[in-house]
């Protein structure tokens, strides 16, 4: 039996990285030559670091989907619901700019909804029996494409039209997330104003009243970066209001049974500059108690003027680390404790980078967000979007899944919810393509269970310089299950592919209900490993024992 000091310094792992330099087609093992890298990893398997929500990755559906209506009828497709499903644990959070323009106007659109045949208020459709006929998915996925270039344009004339929505949009959002267990969140509009410029919360009751006489458990948001108000719709709301107009919501959710315990997030701001923080810290004086986490925007860079090298640079990836740590530390000056969420987040803001937030060198960014977001101190991270708005979807225009959507789907299964503390002890400016974050391993994954004390590496490699990982005593005695995700396509054009291959298998849907088996590739233990040139992917070191796992 080892004493907790004896335990400690047993598994204070030191990882080395060595240099090989031939190529070799096989896919783990390398072959070891000189040592121009050296890394030597720390890791501590005996305490959880942190424990992010079981809905750490969570996704959006931009409010745009519903600009028309109609459009939101493309969340009965089976294939987005076979999708949506498997990432379930997690939030589904209804929001964007558009939100600030849409009013919900109470009548059923008949026309509109093939399934509505009665008035009844109590009913709801089982899920099994949702059908989009086969035409109606093909003309919708048509006309969206129509309708991106239509919304692209009101973005960029910052002229935004108003949107009415009837009880279709809010019925079709509550279909999908229930029946595809996410829990929904929607995002109130926080810009219709009084003459006193505090928030009319008419049209919200409404919308709430309606809700509540479905049974409709979903939590709630208000108002869509609310910083940049001002140059979207010439309306200028400072924080301490907004956090006024956040417990007045507060206070009108307390009047319904079902939403008295709801959620309640925001303020949603964009990421920190100037005056956003300023924003930030004045609604929380005033709103803070209201709400049940601070959620914040964040994208690395302009969808309109980013560069396949942006991807892959470690300085941009680091600039997440910077903004996330002056947001944790104003929220713990105002309101500590309170959890901290990207509350929309992604590679590009403008809609993201075309050729770049949807292929295979978007993982990067989006893994090491949450790698790096769950070391730091988030809670949960909403990418932005599961379908729908933009270049930065999970899901393409023709509703096949895009290798983010793999990437997260693997995640969801493998990566459990405890942060485990590895670092670095020697460093060289080389090192930071090579980019490594440990978790427990997911041990609520019905598709694969692991033992207790199982853990997982999460790795990308980012270089083309020659390095190469070789396993602690303890770890490498492990049995390692190998998940390593790379383009279809080889060398750098393979980056901007949008398909992607897990242990050199090309991921594609079985049929409409039916996902692919993602089997790892169970490794013998051993003291190298080696990661792929422009690779991403996740190490089960299934035998690690870790007390902080078991
Ligand atoms: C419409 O509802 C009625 C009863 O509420 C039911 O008998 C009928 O089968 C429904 N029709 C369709 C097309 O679902
Ligand atoms: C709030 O908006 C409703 C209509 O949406 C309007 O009837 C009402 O007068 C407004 N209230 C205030 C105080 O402006
Ligand atoms: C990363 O990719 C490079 C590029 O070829 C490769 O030589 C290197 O071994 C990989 N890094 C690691 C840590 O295996
Ligand atoms: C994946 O693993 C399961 C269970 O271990 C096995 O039944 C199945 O055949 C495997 N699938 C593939 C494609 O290897």
């Amino acid at each position: 039996c080892l004493s907790a000091g004896d335990m400690h310094s047993a598994l204070l792992l030191l990882l080395t990285f060595f240099s090989y330099r031939s190529g070799g087609d096989r896919l783990f093992h390398g072959s070891l030559l000189d040592q121009d890298l050296v890394l030597d990893l720390d890791m501590d398997l005996l305490a959880v670091l942190r424990r992010v929500d079981p809905r750490f990755l969570s996704v959006t559906i931009d409010a745009s989907l519903a600009s028309e209506e109609r459009f939101m009828l493309l969340l009965r497709s089976q294939r987005i619901r076979t999708l949506a499903t498997a990432l379930s644990p997690a939030f589904l959070r209804f929001g964007g700019t558009k939100q600030d323009f849409m009013v919900f106007s109470p009548q059923r659109s008949q026309q509109l909804d093939p399934h509505e045949n009665s008035s009844s208020d109590q009913r709801r459709e089982p899920c099994s029996s949702v059908r989009l006929p086969w035409w109606l998915e093909q003309r919708l996925k048509q006309d969206w494409a129509q309708q991106q270039l239509v919304l692209a344009k009101e973005e960029q004339q910052n002229q935004y039209n108003p949107v009415h929505f009837t009880e279709l949009t809010v019925d079709l959002l509550h279909s999908f997330s229930s029946c595809c267990s996410l829990d929904l969140i929607f995002g109130l509009n926080a810009l219709l104003r009084t003459a006193d410029n505090s928030w009319n919360s008419s049209n919200a009751r409404s919308l709430l009243r309606y809700c509540d006489s479905k049974q409709y458990e979903m939590s709630w948001e208000l108002g869509n970066e609310p910083n940049s108000f001002e140059k979207k719709a010439g309306i200028r709301v400072d924080g301490n209001q907004l956090g006024v107009d956040f417990t007045r919501l507060r206070k009108m959710m307390s009047e319904f049974k079902l939403y008295r315990d709801a959620g309640l997030f925001g303020p949603d701001v964009g990421q920190p500059r100037d005056r956003r923080a300023d924003l930030l810290e004045s609604f929380l004086h005033s709103g803070a108690k209201a709400i049940n986490a601070c959620t914040w925007h964040h994208y690395y860079v302009n969808g309109r003027d980013t560069s396949l090298q942006d991807f892959l640079d470690p300085e941009v990836l680091d600039t997440l680390a910077l903004k996330t740590n002056e947001v944790l530390e104003r929220v713990q000056q105002e309101s500590p404790g309170k959890p901290v969420w990207l509350g929309e987040t992604s590679s590009a803001y403008g809609g993201g980078a075309r050729g770049l937030s949807d292929t295979f060198v978007s993982g990067f960014m989006w893994l090491d967000k949450l790698g790096l977001g769950a070391r730091l101190g988030l809670d949960v991270v909403m990418r932005q979007v599961l379908v729908g708005a933009g270049s930065y979807h999970m899901i393409d225009d023709d509703l096949d899944p895009l290798p983010d959507y793999w990437l997260s789907l693997l995640y969801k299964r493998l990566v459990g919810p405890e942060v485990l503390k590895l670092q670095l002890v020697s460093d060289s400016g080389r090192s930071k393509r090579v980019r490594l974050y440990l978790h427990c391993a997911n041990r609520k994954s019905f598709v694969c269970s692991y033992p207790g004390g199982a853990v997982v590496l999460i790795w990308m490699n980012l270089s083309r310089k020659p390095v190469r990982i070789s396993l602690p005593t303890g770890v490498s005695s492990s049995t390692v299950d190998a998940f390593v995700l790379q383009s279809n396509q080889p060398g750098e054009e393979g980056l901007q592919s949008r398909s992607v291959q897990l242990n050199g298998e090309l991921l594609k849907m079985v049929d409409d209900k039916t996902l692919p088996e993602l089997n790892g590739t169970q490794l013998p233990p051993a003291e190298h490993l080696k990661l792929l040139p422009y690779s991403l992917g996740f190490f089960v070191m299934m035998d690690a024992q870790a007390p902080a796992c078991s």
